[in-house]
């Protein structure tokens, strides 16, 4: 044998055994830390499966209610609630409507839980318009922001009357915040928070949650998500979220903005500020598909995507794998 300079430093000596990696892991994954989204469809008496999310349901009231109830056992803290409409219209009826199916979703699983959970709901009008956009539009087809925002402060108050924790603005309209917190305000429902989407990007990675709420959407976001070359751009909207009242702010998609979620943390303006990552359709499914053919081992890698995205900087996961993952912990 080769005489050999042996390394003084060796990091490898706290790998050694598994007491020692968890005595030294840097980041925790804890079952409080994922909120699990859950779909609910009017009219439905059996759950329906969603082909491109394998293990994801559209629930009826009756399941959505046992899911909660589940997660809730799991030690789940939170659940973000989509609605799927029977029928939709040009301006989303369905959303501010109080019979209509996410305000009666939102009734029943409080009712259900009480406040042993943090129930959100996803205020935004694209599960609930025949366009299939997040807002209404004008005359020329364009989404109209002002008008949308008249909207969306009718949804928040549905929401609230309903008796939601906290309402999730996801559809990038600007100014959303201030408008959501100042109808909230205004109607005396000063202790329901904002989950904002601070950080939402027009991306590929959507592709099964249109199927998931049946999405009438033709062409795409790219007026109002954010286009996925900017990360500074990202972080200016979570910063405008805070200043108009978000409690909360998000980063979406989680696993190719993982950047952007480190410098939304970092940012000096949003200390103290909680930052939730969402872990989407498509990225839920390209794990699943993969490890279906057997390319990947599915339980490590659900956990290893988890982990990564605590470690990128997020307070809170929004993942489909909640409740499973919280078994595995
Ligand atoms: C908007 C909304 C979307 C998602 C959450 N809220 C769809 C979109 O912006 O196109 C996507 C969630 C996912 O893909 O898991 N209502």
């Amino acid at each position: 044998m080769s005489e050999i300079e042996r390394p003084v430093v060796r990091p490898r000596r706290l790998r050694t055994t598994p007491a020692m990696r968890d005595l030294v892991a840097e980041t925790t994954l804890r079952p409080s830390q994922l909120v699990l989204p859950l779909f609910v469809r009017e009219g439905a008496t059996e759950p329906t499966p969603i082909s491109s999310m394998p293990g994801v349901v559209q629930h009826s009231r009756e399941t959505l209610r046992k899911a909660v109830v589940e997660a809730a056992e799991a030690g789940i803290r939170g659940v973000m609630l989509f609605g799927i409409p029977e029928s939709k219209d040009a301006v989303g009826s369905g959303a501010t409507d109080p019979e209509g199916i996410l305000n009666v979703a939102i009734r029943d699983v409080v009712d259900e839980v009480g406040d042993t959970v943090v129930v959100m709901s996803d205020l935004c009008l694209d599960e609930f318009t025949d366009h299939g956009h997040c807002g209404v539009l004008d005359a020329a087809g364009r989404v109209d922001n002002d008008a949308t925002l008249a909207a969306y402060a009718d949804m928040a108050l549905a929401h609230a009357a309903a008796g939601v924790h906290l309402v999730g603005p996801s559809g990038m309209m600007d100014g959303q915040v201030a408008v959501v917190r100042a109808a909230l305000d205004g109607a005396g429902h000063t202790d329901v928070g904002i989950l904002a989407y601070g950080a939402k990007y027009a991306s590929a990675f959507f592709g099964p949650f249109r199927e998931a709420v049946d999405s009438s959407l033709q062409g795409d976001r790219r007026t109002y998500q954010q286009d996925f070359r900017n990360g500074a751009e990202g972080v200016r909207e979570a910063v405008l979220d805070v200043e108009q009242g978000a409690d909360i702010v998000m980063v979406k998609p989680a696993l190719a903005y993982l950047d952007v979620l480190r410098q939304v943390r970092d940012a000096p303006e949003l200390r103290g500020i909680p930052v939730a990552a969402y872990n989407i359709s498509g990225e839920y499914a390209m794990v699943e598909a993969a490890a279906a053919h057997g390319w990947i081992d599915r339980e490590p890698a659900i956990l290893e995507t988890l982990t990564a995205i605590r470690r990128a900087g997020a307070d809170v996961i929004l993942t489909y794998w909640a409740v499973e993952a919280a078994g595995l912990l």
